[in-house]
């Protein structure tokens, strides 16, 4: 009998040493855990067998999807906008002017109105750039755009390709664009109103109808969201119009384009800028704010200046609408069945 008692106090002595060991073996893993925290590989294995729960210390990655959309941005809207409408910080307009020559000779006349610039402006920068230095600058600029680049390269009627540059440079550079049938009167350090200097990022000048933006000078500080809308505008109706036609940009003629100016020029500006205004600012904005205005009126951060600022002579020198700043000859080549000068 009292070995029995022995044999089992023996044995219960076991049982419970054995107990002890087995639950304090338990409670060490969660100190290997840590030492293994740092090691990304080993951390699902090492949670799994010790059952407690660790908080992952590496945070899920992004969808792929997303950071290629970030990266590799492929659609006009996605050009980046540099001015917002916080005014005070934004940089001043770029004091250059861009122009670009045809493929002929630049006549004395010519000659005359581009010695205007830089007499009326002596410390203004000047560019002229010619067919093959645009494509290059286009080539350049927007690599990473291959909607816009593509298009425009393929663009065989020459005053399409001269609007979409336009706004190609003044959104990359901006500055001042003036087409080179203009002669410059005024000082362009005159042509923004002081009380407007700080918050305009874009001055336009309605044609002699009063209620469309001449697009033969603009002016504008570079990436603005309303010259991404233009090009935006622009790039969407070619690509309508072509497939309409049943052909690709590249075949585009003069045949099936009903209105350049509505296109890609002026009308197309206007109506894409009046817009993006609207959708900024959440209230109307068309054309009968614009119409026949008398002085530069501000809409958000676009100046819009009377006719008399850019077009003067069409509009019969009227004398109630400020300064005349510039003249526009109405020179341009691009009224013919090629839509403009070609190479001879
Ligand atoms: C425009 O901004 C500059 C710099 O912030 C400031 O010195 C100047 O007074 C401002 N002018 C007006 C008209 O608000
Ligand atoms: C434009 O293309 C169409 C279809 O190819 C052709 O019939 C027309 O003559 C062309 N017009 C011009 C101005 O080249
Ligand atoms: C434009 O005109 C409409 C109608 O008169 C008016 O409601 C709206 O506020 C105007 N927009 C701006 C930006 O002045």
């Amino acid at each position: 009998m009292g070995r029995f008692h022995y044999l089992l106090g023996l044995l219960l002595l076991f049982v419970c040493s054995f107990l002890w060991i087995a639950s304090s073996l338990a409670k060490q893993p969660p100190s290997i855990v840590l030492t293994h925290e740092s090691c990304v590989c080993n951390e699902d294995k090492v949670t799994a067998a010790s059952g407690a729960v660790i908080i992952p210390s590496v945070r899920p990655e992004p969808p792929i999807e997303d950071m290629k959309r970030i990266s590799n941005p492929k659609i006009p809207s996605h050009l980046p906008i540099a001015n917002s409408h916080d005014h005070h910080t934004q940089s001043a307009i770029p004091f250059k002017l861009w122009q670009k020559a045809g493929s002929q000779r630049i006549n004395d006349a010519r000659q005359k109105d581009i010695h205007s610039w830089l007499d009326v402006n002596p410390h203004l920068r000047h560019e002229i750039l010619t067919d093959d230095s645009a494509d290059e600058y286009v080539r350049q600029h927007f690599a990473e755009y291959p909607d816009i680049l593509n298009h425009y390269l393929s663009l065989p009627v020459p005053i399409l390709k001269a609007d979409l540059l336009r706004q190609l440079i003044l959104y990359i550079d901006g500055g001042i664009w003036s087409d080179l049938d203009v002669t410059c009167h005024r000082p362009i350090s005159t042509w923004i109103p002081e009380q407007y200097k700080n918050k305009t990022n874009i001055v336009v000048g309605l044609e002699f109808d009063g209620f469309q933006f001449a697009s033969w000078t603009i002016m504008t500080k570079p990436k603005t969201s309303h010259i991404v809308a233009v090009i935006k505008y622009v790039v969407d109706k070619l690509k309508a119009t072509a497939a309409q036609h049943h052909v690709t940009t590249a075949e585009l003629n003069m045949t099936m384009i009903n209105d350049v100016v509505e296109l890609t020029g002026p009308q197309a500006m206007t109506v894409a800028i009046l817009q993006n205004l609207q959708k900024e600012m959440g209230i109307p904005v068309g054309r009968a704010n614009i119409t026949n205005i008398k002085e530069p009126t501000l809409f958000q951060d676009v100046l819009v200046l009377p006719n008399a600022a850019f077009a003067s002579r069409q509009g019969g020198y009227p004398e109630d609408r400020g300064p005349y700043l510039v003249e526009h000859h109405y020179a341009g080549s691009w009224k013919n069945a090629n839509g403009g000068e070609t190479k001879s």
